[in-house]
């Protein structure tokens, strides 16, 4: 069969199994809402947690200083050459200060972080023992790696201990990887947990804090904070995207894994990097919400009253955080569920196998720091009857 009809024969079956993904149509963005394809719906689907990119004033105020600056649009090149800008100094420096450890080093994005931080680390005499439910780049860092990996049952620690009992001596190093608030679950890993199986076993625990950074702990470092194991976990990444409302990604660690990823981490070697403006706005987002405590216990509250009326309803809502899945099972119905709540102004995006497991899609409720209970009171009726 020829190339093209073969991708064409292909993006017909995704339609068929309603997994076709189209990129909407967004005109504008008014503070809480969002215009998608000419329809001002309450936005749901964003992972701005603390409303920080929308903070006007804020934003002002930087494009002021900006514009007294030398602060280039671009990097020009890799950090490795040329783009290496001071600011990435400072931002490395606010990090590690904030989270009181070592060493911290800035990403171009969350998967720049993750596509290339196990293949640094990892040869193939080692082991990545990795949840279940990881993010794709996540997985995407594992394929590329070439140390062997296997997948642990979802927050299943007794199963994660097996695998660690099967594995020891047989490999030089292991890592285990799990996110700390699961994206699409919304549900939390056990973190005191994880370290106490590093520790036994002497393996090396990255944590995937995307999610939880500015949404958990009292300085917004993440679930890492609430409990207590900043310390403790070898690496802490975090992405600039979602709370901290600018773009990019970091990591906490000690210095010499530090050193070892700037000479061997091809995703950050071999990219241009991140532009001064962006660097400069992550400055001052991270300082901001690190103050930002009382909006984070709102949003709690907020997601734990909606979670409690749709499981009134005997919904299937699974997590304990701002993140509130319904799921549905089908993809069809994930899909008419998202049209109806559309209909009624509210923007939920339906989430699909292969994004999640198969026979699990879902809406997927993102709520936000500046939303008020009476923004969502009508959702559970609307979803539940
Ligand atoms: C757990 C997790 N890690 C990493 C990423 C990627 O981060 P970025 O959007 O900065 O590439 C995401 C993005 O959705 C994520 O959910």
């Amino acid at each position: 069969m020829q190339f093209y009809d073969r991708i064409r024969l292909e993006l017909d079956e995704l339609r068929t199994l309603g997994r076709y993904r189209v990129l909407p149509d967004i005109s504008a963005r008014n503070g809480k809402d969002i215009v998608v394809n000419g329809q001002n719906l309450l936005n749901l689907s964003s992972n701005d947690y603390l409303g920080l990119g929308d903070d006007k004033p804020m934003l002002a105020g930087y494009i002021q200083e900006f514009n007294a600056t030398d602060h280039a649009m671009t990097s020009s090149s890799s950090r490795l050459l040329t783009g290496n800008h001071p600011l990435y100094g400072q931002l490395e420096q606010a990090l590690a200060t904030l989270y009181g450890r070592e060493a911290a080093l800035v990403f171009n994005s969350g998967y720049h972080a993750n596509i290339g931080m196990l293949p640094a680390l990892s040869g193939r005499h080692d082991l990545v023992l990795s949840d279940r439910l990881n993010h794709a780049s996540i997985i995407d860092g594992m394929k590329i790696a070439e140390a062997p990996y296997q997948r642990y049952r979802h927050r299943d620690y007794g199963h994660l201990e097996e695998l660690l009992v099967e594995a020891a001596d047989r490999y030089r190093q292991i890592f285990i990887v799990t996110e700390s608030v699961f994206s699409m679950d919304g549900d939390l890993a056990d973190l005191a947990q994880l370290v106490a199986l590093k520790e036994k076993y002497g393996a090396f625990l990255i944590v995937d804090e995307a999610h939880g950074v500015g949404v958990f702990g009292e300085h917004g470092l993440g679930l890492c904070e609430t409990a207590g194991m900043v310390q403790k976990i070898d690496i802490i990444t975090g992405t600039f995207g979602k709370a901290l409302a600018s773009t990019g990604a970091y990591a906490v660690m000690n210095s010499l894994v530090r050193e070892y990823l700037l000479n061997t981490m091809r995703s950050i070697i071999f990219t241009t990097a991140l532009p001064p403006v962006i660097l400069g706005w992550s400055l001052l987002t991270l300082a901001r919400q690190s103050a930002m405590h009382h909006e984070r216990q709102e949003l709690l509250r907020l997601a734990s009253s909606l979670r409690h009326e749709l499981l009134e309803r005997g919904l299937d809502v699974p997590g304990d955080s701002h993140i509130v899945p319904v799921i549905t099972g089908g993809n069809n119905l994930a899909v008419a569920l998202a049209a109806r709540l559309r209909e009624a102004g509210f923007l939920c995006m339906p989430v699909r196998p292969p994004t999640v497991p198969e026979k699990s899609a879902r809406i997927r409720i993102s709520l936000r720091s500046n939303l008020q209970w009476d923004d969502i009171a009508r959702i559970p009726e609307l979803i539940g009857g």
